[in-house]
């Protein structure tokens, strides 16, 4: 049984995988922690996941009626994130690791991504175009078999998550702002507002320019206004990121000579995205965002470090 630990951002995760097969996957989210300050503060990220993961490693082992005595790989994200909060997931996976003279696994959390397409009971099978799309980063990803991703494509900006999350800030909305802005949309006109899409040439992203359309937008509308406007705004500005996604992924894969689509990340639970590509696989919605069983999965296509030597293993933020 894989013991899979995830502590990038600001979820606390831990899962037990066999084989394909989550046996638990238990995520404690901070958002409500970070919401007030409008984004995840790193400091304090750090501190709830040391005060979580303890608790969080022991909730999974519960629920999969399972002790450490069954565990024969600890699998853990190594980065990108932050920094602090990697540390945490770390340490705990190499003490785990050490204490029990097992292996352990570093995995980059963006392959995890990718790992969540293997999970049973709907695993897909490369070769795919995959679109990797979070809080931190977009890619389009050719992925010919596991454990392989050869980026085609990412953003020159800021990552489609990013872009949810500043748009759902403009518009008065919570944090994180993805899932408010995908719910709110549901009342509104896309064809309301027309921002603007960046098309770069090759196969970037750019999604600065479409929340400064935004910016302006509301700006220049009255508080009575905007409070009307609102869910047209959110289901316009929406329209515009998963137009300027969807036509990348498609101009991707047919450059790649790939078929099949696959989305990933956070934002691959957006509701309009899914029904916009509606042959693409996909995870289901708990696992587009970030969890440790994703974590686990990839482990199973990278390659572990022998006891004790992971004890030399650091962190990294950014890849
Ligand atoms: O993969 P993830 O959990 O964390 C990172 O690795 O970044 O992605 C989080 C991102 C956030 O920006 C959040 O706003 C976005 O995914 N997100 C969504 C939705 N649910 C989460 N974006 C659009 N629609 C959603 N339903
Ligand atoms: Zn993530």
């Amino acid at each position: 049984m894989i013991l899979g630990i995830e502590t990038s951002c600001d979820e606390t995760a831990a899962a037990l995988l066999e084989g394909g097969s989550i046996r638990a996957n238990v995520v404690a989210s901070q958002a409500d922690l970070h919401a007030r300050y409008g984004g995840v503060v790193p400091e304090v990220a750090s501190r709830r996941h040391l005060e979580l993961v303890t608790p969080v490693i022991r909730e999974a082992l519960e629920r999969a009626g399972a002790t450490l005595d069954d565990v024969t790989l600890v699998a853990v994200t190594q980065g990108p994130g932050l920094i602090g909060a990697l540390l945490v997931g770390l340490s705990a996976a190499k003490a785990i690791a050490w204490a029990r003279r097992l292996p352990l696994v570093p995995v980059d959390h963006l392959d995890g991504h990718v790992a969540s397409l293997y999970l049973e009971p709907d695993p897909v099978e490369p070769p795919f175009l995959c679109l990797l799309a979070s809080g931190g980063h977009t890619l389009l990803l050719e992925v010919r078999e596991r454990g392989r991703a050869l980026p085609l494509g990412t953003t020159v900006d800021d990552a489609a998550g990013e872009a949810f999350d500043k748009g759902a800030r403009l518009l008065g909305l919570g944090y994180p702002g993805g899932a408010e802005i995908d719910r709110l949309a549901r009342d509104g006109d896309p064809e309301a507002f027309r921002f603007p899409v960046a098309r770069l040439a090759g196969l970037d992203f750019s999604f600065s320019g479409v929340k400064t359309a935004l910016l302006y937008t509301v700006r220049d509308l009255s508080t009575a206004e905007l409070e009307q406007r609102r869910a047209d705004l959110a289901a316009s500005y929406q329209r515009a990121i998963v137009r300027a996604l969807v036509e990348g992924a498609r101009r991707a894969a047919r450059q790649a000579g790939l078929e099949r689509l696959a989305i990933v990340g956070g934002v691959a639970a957006n509701s309009e995205l899914r029904a916009a590509l509606p042959e693409a696989a996909a995870a289901p919605l708990p696992l587009c965002t970030d969890n440790a069983a994703m974590i686990a999965s990839a482990a199973r296509y990278t390659r572990n470090v022998p006891y004790p030597r992971y004890l030399a293993l650091d962190a990294y933020a950014s890849s």
